[in-house]
């Protein structure tokens, strides 16, 4: 698990005890707790059914960090199979308008069935994050009041051989989230370089036997490309580095997945678009499931946190730099130990948000 809720601001179960306060936004003050209730229509649209496609992490916790009110705007900009974004909408009763983004046609498919109750509240679109505030623009959407972020990958990806994202059964080496033209990770691993692979290896998945891996497989692949998921995970398995609770291939398959996916890239531009397009008292939330996306998303807040940007050596302020973002969980939220008992993907899961306060930029 990511950091503990010993080390941060909260107490046992992932319970809340600070918020910084006091909130910009009109938005009713709601316990974040993960013992609890919230809506009831909140409850009611975590059926059995949806979350046996995806269990949504953090659920109520970055709910309740939103805060959606009836006649606000929400965007959620991964919606997978629909769980943050049906209970947003639910929150967010009977006025409250969401646009849900996914890249994944197929993805979108199940949350656009998912949002179905809701009617002509819930908007699905395909499109990437990191162009969320053109996508908001295209919508007529100029401000949004609270913006989701649940990134990486949903379940029905790993689970399905034929998406390649596993590295425990066989299927085609793809991991594209959206096949809009990028190579795949067979593609990766047939045409990259030495060096190039072993810096995806080292900075994307911290392998510690990066160059060894590397040169296996441009060695080998003069013969005999790889193209199949269990032809990796066994070379990784044979050439990688062992110890620790995980498999020896998951820091390989993390690493070509984000570079498939060019997913820190993507969260970048994402979480800078979405500072651009919340609204004054808007919320911004994000889940990160490992360490080099949690790291963009800190630091992404922790500028806009500051007033103040002048360079060290400079003894008195003179750059009239005014902060834009209010940190709201200083440390993140981890899942409580039931959530991650229930749902062991969400054992890495860490839940940051920041309320935007200060004037917009002008578009
Ligand atoms: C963890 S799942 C979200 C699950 C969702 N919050 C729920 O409760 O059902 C992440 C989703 O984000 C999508 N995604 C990942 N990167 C994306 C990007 N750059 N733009 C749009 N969608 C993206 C994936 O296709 C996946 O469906």
């Amino acid at each position: 698990m990511c950091g503990s809720s010993a080390s941060n601001a909260y107490g046992s179960a992932g319970t809340v005890k600070a918020i910084v306060s006091p909130p910009i936004a009109t938005a009713p003050s709601i316990p974040v707790s993960n013992e609890a209730l919230l809506w009831p229509d909140v409850e009611s649209a975590v059926s059995r059914e949806w979350t046996d496609a995806h269990v949504s992490v953090l659920l109520e916790e970055s709910v309740a960090i939103l805060a959606p009110t009836s006649g606000g705007t929400y965007i959620d900009c991964t919606a997978g199979a629909g769980g943050h974004a049906s209970a947003i909408l639910a929150a967010s009763a009977p006025d409250g308008r969401l646009l849900a983004i996914d890249q994944d046609p197929s993805m979108l498919a199940i949350a656009r069935e998912r949002l179905t109750p809701y009617g002509d509240r819930g908007r699905c679109v395909l499109g990437s994050f990191g162009e969320v505030a053109e996508i908001a623009h295209d919508r007529g959407i100029a401000q949004a009041n609270g913006i989701m972020f649940d990134l990486g990958v949903a379940s029905p990806h790993l689970d399905d051989p034929d998406r390649g994202f596993s590295f425990q059964r066989d299927g085609p080496l793809d991991m594209r989230m959206a096949h809009d033209g990028r190579p795949s990770a067979a593609d990766l691993v047939r045409e990259m370089t030495f060096d190039e692979l072993a810096r995806v290896f080292r900075d994307y998945g911290e392998e510690p036997a990066a160059r060894r891996i590397a040169r296996t497989i441009v060695a080998d692949r003069v013969r005999r490309p790889i193209t199949r998921t269990v032809e990796l995970a066994d070379l990784v398995a044979r050439l990688g580095a062992r110890g620790g609770r995980v498999h020896p291939a998951t820091r390989v398959f993390q690493a070509l997945r984000i570079a498939v996916n060019d997913e820190l890239g993507q969260l970048e531009r994402g979480l800078a678009q979405a500072h651009e397009i919340l609204a004054p008292g808007g919320v911004v939330a994000v889940i990160a499931f490992h360490s080099l996306e949690d790291r963009i998303v800190k630091q992404f807040l922790a500028e806009r946190a500051r007033d103040c940007v002048c360079p060290p050596r400079i003894p008195v302020c003179v750059c009239d730099h005014r902060a834009t973002i209010q940190i709201l969980i200083p440390g993140g939220l981890v899942p409580n130990e039931r959530e991650i008992a229930a749902n062991p993907r969400a054992r890495s899961a860490r839940l940051r948000a920041g309320r935007r306060v200060g004037a917009l930029s002008v578009r």
